[in-house]
C-alpha cells in the first residue's frame, strides 16, 4: 500500500506489519522519516518527522537522514551515488522533480540542480511479505559523458536506542555462512566483497538490532539483503549523534562507470525489512517471497528432487562403464536426478586441464554422453550435468587458440587459481562461444539439469578492448553479462533446471536466485560442519535452494566419522543429495538409505515448501528445526546433540510454528500433545549416543 500526503509531501510505504516513511522539502529534498511496526493512523507517522533533519551550516550536530544521498557540500557520510560531471564539476545536487505510483511500485524522479542527469528511486511494496525492494536508476540525459564512481542502491535508517547490535554471515570456502555478532560502533563498518562473485568469505545481508540482542522471536531485526552476485558493500554508520544508517549497492571499491550520452545504470536490487519479533519472521519473509516471487518461475512451485552427484565418489575419474554403474545403484535407492560433475570433457583427469574444451572425451565415454543418458533416463533418472562456462585452463586448446580471450593486464603474469584463467565476457565473441556450446549441449543432450561451477575469482582484472575510462567496468559488465547468457540459455531450454555453484557456496545471493533455481551450499559435506552452514544459510534462503549430500561416513576435512542417519538428517533439512561413492555401501546401508529417501519424499513438501523456525531455546550442544506446512497440519522436526557432557541431561525441545489450539501427534513416541504446550513445554528426545539425531514427525490430530 503507497499512499502520499499532498500537504505534507509525505510517502508512506506499508506492508502488513511495517511502514516505511520519507517525504520532500520545499526545496525538494528527499528525507527519510520512519522505518518501523506499522501505526494505526497514517497521520501519526508525522510526528517522525525531525524539523532539523538536515542543516548543512552545522554538519557535527546535523541528523542527515537524506534518503538517497549524493557526495558533496558538508556530507561527509557515505554517499549512495558519486559523479564526476563535466566541466570538473563532482558534487551531487539532487532536487526532487515528480513521483508516480503504479499498483505496488513508487518512482520518484530526481535531477540534477544543473546537469540533465536524472535518478529515479523505484520502490516496490510487497506487503504479504513485509518486504520492500528499491532500485535506482540513473540517466545520462545531457549530451556528454558522465563518470559514475559510486551507486548505492540505498539506505535505511535505524530508530534511536542506547545500543545497536548487528549479525551478518562471513565464512570461507567450506565453511560458508557462519553467522557472526557484535555491537555496531561508532564508526564505518564495511562488509564486502571485491572478487567478483558474492564470495565465500561474506553473504550480501545484515541484520541490525537497536537495543538488546533479537532472539528468533524477539526483539526488533531490520535487515538488508542484496539480489546481486558480484563485488557488493553494505556501509553500516553509527555518527556522532548515534544516528545509524546502513547503505548498500554496488561496490566502489576499483568500480567506474562511465555512463555515455543517453544511457542508463541501473544498481542491484536491493531488500529491505523489519521484524518485531525476532529473526525468524524476518528469514521466513525472505523466504516466502523467494519461493513465491523470486525463484524462476518455470520450475518455482515444482518439488526439487532427490539427486545423485558423482563428484565425491569419483573427483575427474568418470567414465562411461562406471557411471553406469553407480546410477544403477543409485535408482533403486529412490534418487530422480543423476549428475555427472567434472571430469567427462577434453583432457580433463585433474583440474591442471581440459577446461575451455566442452566436447566429450571419447576415451571416457565412447558412447558420446548419449549411452549414458539413454541408460540413466531407462533407470527413470533424469540426466544432469556438471559445466564451469566463464574459465578455461591454460592447458587447452581453447586458450592455446584464444590466449586473448582472458581477463588480464599487459607485461603482468596471468594470477592462476586452481590452475584456471577467467574468460573476459566483455568480448562478443566469448559470450557467444559460451552461449553456443552450452546451447548445443542442451539441444543435442537429454540434460535436464546444470550444475554451473566458478571455481576461482576474478584477478588482473584488465579488458583490452575498451578505453582506460572503461577498465574499471569489469567487475560489473562481468555479472550483466553471466546474467544474459544465463537468462538466453533458460530462455531456450526452460525444461532444465540450473543449478549455482562457486567452489561450494560462493555464488549463492538472491540475484542468481531469481535465475537458478538452486544453489550448491557448501564444498563442506561433513554433515555436523554443514548444520552450522545451513544454520547461517537460512537466516537468508529457503531450504528448497539448498542442495545438501550425504556423503561418506569417514570426513576427510576433519578426520570425522559420522552415522549415515545423523548424515541423512542433516541433509534432509534442504534438497537432498547422495554425493557417496554408493559401490561401497553395504546392503545393510542400501537398505537404510533407501528407508530414508522414501522418507524425505513424504516430508520433502513439508520440508521445501513449509515455514522454517530454528529453535534457540536449547542448550549450544544441540540442534533443533522445526519446518511447519502451511496450514499447520504437520511438521517435521529435526534434533541434533552434538557431544554431551557433565552427565548432563537433554532438555525437552521446543517446537514453535504450530498452531497452538490444535492436538498434535507424534509417530516418535505415540504422544498426543496440543501446539501451545509443544511450544511452552515441548518434546523429549532421546539420544543414544554423541553425534545422534532424531526426525519427529507431528501431525494434526
Ligand atoms: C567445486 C564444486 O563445489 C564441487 O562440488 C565440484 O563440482 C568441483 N568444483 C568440480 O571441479
Amino acid at each position: 500500500m503507497i499512499s502520499f500526503n499532498e500537504n505534507k509531501s509525505i510517502w508512506t510505504l506499508e506492508t502488513k506489519h511495517t511502514a516505511y516513511v520519507f517525504g520532500h522539502s520545499p526545496t525538494g529534498q528527499i528525507t527519510n522519516i520512519y522505518f518501523g511496526t506499522k501505526l494505526l493512523f497514517r497521520d501519526d507517522y508525522i510526528h517522525a518527522v525531525d524539523p532539523g533533519a538536515w542543516a548543512p551550516e552545522y554538519p557535527d550536530r546535523a541528523v542527515n537522514r537524506e534518503e538517497f544521498m549524493g557526495w558533496g557540500e558538508t556530507k561527509y557520510a557515505e554517499p549512495c551515488l558519486k559523479v564526476q560531471f563535466p566541466q570538473k564539476i563532482r558534487d551531487v545536487r539532487l532536487v526532487f522533480q515528480q513521483y508516480t505510483i503504479k499498483a505496488d511500485t513508487l518512482t520518484l524522479l530526481l535531477k540534477d540542480a544543473y546537469f540533465d542527469f536524472y535518478v529515479s528511486l523505484v520502490y516496490t511494496v510487497h506487503e504479504e511479505y513485509d518486504l520492500i525492494v528499491r532500485r535506482v536508476l540513473l540517466e545520462n540525459k545531457t549530451t556528454e559523458p558522465i563518470i559514475i564512481e559510486q551507486l548505492l542502491s540505498g539506505s535505511i535508517y535505524l530508530p534511536q536506542a542506547e545500543q545497536y547490535h548487528y549479525s551478518y554471515l562471513a565464512g570461507k570456502w567450506a565453511g560458508e555462512t557462519q553467522m557472526q555478532k557484535g555491537v555496531i560502533p561508532g564508526a564505518r563498518v564495511r562488509l564486502e566483497s571485491r572478487c567478483g562473485t558474492p564470495s565465500h568469505q561474506a553473504q550480501p545481508w545484515v541484520a541490525l538490532e537497536p537495543g538488546c540482542p533479537a532472539t528468533e522471536t524477539q526483539g526488533k531485526v531490520y535487515f538488508c539483503a542484496l539480489a546481486y552476485s558480484g563485488n557488493w558493500n553494505i556501509i553500516i554508520e553509527k555518527d556522532c549523534n548515534n544516528l545509524v544508517r546502513v547503505s548498500a549497492g554496488l561496490n566502489t571499491f576499483d568500480f567506474q562507470w562511465y555512463l555515455k550520452p543517453g544511457a542508463a545504470l541501473e544498481s542491484p536490487a536491493l531488500f529491505t525489512g523489519y521484524s518485531a519479533s525476532g529473526f525468524g519472521p524476518a528469514s521466513r519473509n525472505l523466504h516466502a517471497f523467494q519461493l513465491n516471487e523470486l525463484l524462476p518461475v518455470k520450475h518455482r512451485t515444482a518439488l526439487r528432487k532427490v539427486l545423485y552427484n558423482s563428484w565425491e565418489a569419483r573427483l575427474f575419474g568418470v567414465n562411461e562403464k562406471d557411471q553406469i554403474n553407480l546410477a544403477r545403484l543409485a535408482a533403486p535407492l529412490g534418487v530422480e536426478i543423476f549428475v555427472m560433475d567434472d571430469g567427462w570433457f577434453g583432457e580433463r583427469h585433474s583440474d591442471r586441464a581440459g577446461l575451455g574444451d566442452w566436447s566429450v572425451n571419447k576415451d571416457k565415454f565412447p558412447g558420446g554422453l548419449k549411452t549414458l543418458i539413454t541408460e540413466v533416463n531407462q533407470l527413470g533418472m533424469d540426466f544432469g550435468l556438471w559445466v564451469e562456462p566463464e574459465m578455461v585452463n591454460p592447458d587447452s586448446d581453447l586458450y592455446r587458440a584464444h590466449p586473448d580471450w582472458v581477463y588480464h593486464f599487459p607485461h603482468r603474469l596471468r594470477t592462476e587459481r586452481r590452475n584456471q584463467l577467467v574468460l573476459n565476457l566483455s568480448k562478443p565473441e566469448v559470450r557467444e562461444f559460451i552461449k553456443g556450446f552450452m546451447d548445443r549441449l542442451l539441444t543435442e543432450n537429454n540434460i535436464k539439469f546444470i550444475k554451473w561451477d566458478m571455481n576461482r575469482s576474478i584477478s588482473e582484472p584488465g579488458i583490452m578492448e575498451v578505453e582506460e575510462v572503461q577498465q574499471k567496468e569489469l567487475w560489473h559488465r562481468h555479472v550483466l553479462t553471466f546474467y544474459e547468457i544465463v537468462d538466453y540459455l533458460r530462455t531456450k531450454h526452460p525444461e532444465v533446471i540450473f543449478q549455482s555453484c562457486s567452489g561450494g557456496g560462493g555464488r549463492a545471493d538472491l540475484g542468481v536466485l531469481s535465475r537458478f533455481d538452486q544453489v550448491w551450499t557448501s564444498d563442506n559435506t561433513d554433515a555436523f560442519d554443514r548444520l552450522r552452514i545451513q544454520h547461517g544459510f537460512s537466516f537468508i534462503y529457503p531450504a528448497k535452494v539448498m542442495e545438501a549430500w550425504v556423503t561418506s561416513e569417514y570426513n576427510q576435512l576433519n578426520n570425522r566419522i559420522l552415522p549415515l542417519q545423523y548424515r541423512f538428517h542433516s541433509a534432509m533439512m534442504g534438497n537432498l543429495g547422495i554425493g557417496d561413492d554408493i559401490t561401497c555401501w553395504s546392503p545393510e546401508q542400501m537398505a537404510e538409505a533407501h528407508k530414508l529417501i522414501n522418507e524425505y519424499k513424504e516430508i520433502r513438501p513439508v520440508i521445501q515448501h513449509g515455514s522454517q523456525y530454528r529453535i534457540d531455546r536449547i542448550p549450544g550442544n544441540m540442534l533443533a528445526v522445526v519446518y511447519v506446512s502451511k496450514d499447520k497440519r504437520q511438521a517435521v522436526l529435526f534434533v541434533f546433540l552434538h557431544i554431551n557432557q557433565f552427565y548432563n541431561s537433554i532438555p525437552r525441545v521446543p517446537v514453535d510454528g504450530l498452531d497452538p489450539d490444535a492436538q498434535y501427534r507424534t509417530r516418535y513416541t505415540g504422544e498426543v500433545m496440543s501446539g501451545r504446550a509443544l511450544q511452552e513445554i515441548g518434546l523429549k528426545v532421546s539420544f543414544k549416543h554423541n553425534f545422534d539425531s532424531a526426525l519427529i514427525r507431528l501431525e494434526q490430530e
